[in-house]
């Protein structure tokens, strides 16, 4: 099922690294190329002649260690690899790899590597549950990271809660089901927006909305992943670009419908989760503007509408759009589908709990033009992006396997 997946294995130092043994082996079994590679705390309960034999290949711990495969090898390693999983990922091993800190081969490798990173946290409950950890988490699962678990039940230190790590078997399903899918968009081009659009007044203000960009990024990283080639035009925002992604920066609604419609002609399918501001002050001022004790009154001019302007010009292009709504959500989404002209409308209620600006979840509805509608629970952003992959590929014709 793995035969030519290439998989680095980071096994870091807790207690169910004995647990990560069964996972190599199971890799081995599906045909992976497994390479493993340890911290110095994770041979305290490992040998490294355990994953070794298991492996078929040389373990890596020290990163001044002779060569074994390659001349570089963090950095030859870090580029061979098609996916690395690092478990059991310690509460300090999390924490290093979300500053980005690489003070040892495994930490380095991280660093080094463009291939999809997917950890399974192992640890105390309360270190799990620490602000700390979940601030580091959440760091990483911006970044694209993939967490796996962790479980809930008895810990070694007699305690019970979460914080075990994810059996050995539902990882390997994990990275199996990740490796082998099929690029569902392999050789499609997308066009992703994402961010609110800052409208300046003077050198230093500007009229902004509350999106954090999230759902768009998480739109273009699983498009990327899809296989797709992907443009990712994003007005300015606090995220990281997802690895592989050719990100374009824009700050204002004018820049980002220059850079929409100038691409819109060689793409298969646009994506437009950004928040665009619908005005932009009449005047610009050069110098910052002074109070005088006076009331200001503020001019706002229209910007175009990108997504209504894409709608009128598109050919063949699937065309997606987002509604962000305060009230009457279905009636004003099937509005906005037909107005601008298109192919899927993820509909939702900003000021639903659990959904829209700032929020790591989203509860949307997608609506199609043909009338059919399919709601969906609360899920995380990437979640709702995984269901958009495949109505996508459905819209393009590709046929999906699943
Ligand atoms: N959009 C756009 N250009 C604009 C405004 C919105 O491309 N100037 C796009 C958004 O990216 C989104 C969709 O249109 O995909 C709907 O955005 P939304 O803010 O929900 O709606 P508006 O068009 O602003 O409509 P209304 O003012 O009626 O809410």
């Amino acid at each position: 099922m793995l035969a030519g997946k290439k998989v680095l294995v980071g096994i870091t130092g807790g207690i169910a690294a004995y647990k990560t043994a069964e996972v190599v082996s199971r890799l081995r079994k599906l045909h992976a190329e497994v390479h493993v590679a340890m911290t110095k705390s994770a041979t305290e309960f490992i040998t490294p002649l355990t994953l070794r034999s298991l492996s078929a290949n040389p373990v890596y711990v020290d990163l001044f260690d002779e060569p074994k495969l390659w001349n570089v090898e963090h950095i030859a390693l870090a580029e061979h690899v098609d996916a690395v999983i690092v478990a059991p990922a310690t509460a300090n091993f999390l924490a290093k790899i979300a500053i980005g800190l690489a003070d040892d081969f495994l930490s380095t490798v991280l660093l080094a590597t463009r291939a999809p990173i997917f950890v399974a946290p192992a640890m105390n409950q309360a270190m799990y549950l620490h602000p700390a950890t979940q601030n580091n988490l959440t760091c990483l699962r911006e970044r694209g990271v993939k967490i796996i678990g962790p479980g809930t039940g008895f810990q070694a230190c007699g305690t019970d809660g979460i914080g075990r790590m994810t059996e050995a078997l539902e990882i390997v399903e994990t990275l199996a089901q990740f490796l082998s899918s099929r690029k569902l968009l392999k050789g499609k081009k997308a066009l992703v927006t994402a961010g609110g659009t800052q409208e300046p007044l003077d050198p230093v203000r500007y009229l902004g909305n509350r999106s954090s960009g999230r759902m768009g990024y998480a739109i273009a990283q699983a498009l990327q992943e899809a296989g797709a080639e992907t443009t990712l035009i994003s007005a300015p925002t606090d995220l990281a670009t997802p690895s592989g992604v050719n990100r374009v920066s824009v700050h204002t609604a004018l820049e980002m419908f220059e850079a929409v419609l100038s691409r819109f002609p060689e793409v298969d399918v646009v994506i437009k989760a950004a928040a665009v501001a619908d005005f932009r002050p009449a005047v610009q001022a050069e110098q910052k503007i002074k109070k005088n004790g006076s009331n200001r009154v503020l001019e706002l001019v229209p910007n175009p509408d990108i997504l209504a302007e894409l709608g009128r010009r598109k050919t063949s292009q699937v065309l997606v759009g987002f509604a962000a709504e305060t009230e009457n959500l279905l009636a004003n989404a099937e509005d906005k589908m037909r107005r601008k002209n298109v192919n899927l409308l993820v509909a939702n209620d900003v000021t639903k709990q659990g959904a829209g600006f700032g929020s790591l979840t989203n509860i949307v509805s997608f609506l199609f033009p043909d009338g059919r509608k399919i709601d969906f629970p609360q899920m995380s952003k990437h979640e709702v992006a995984q269901h958009l992959i495949r109505e996508i590929a459905n819209l393009l014709g590709v046929e999906s396997k699943e």
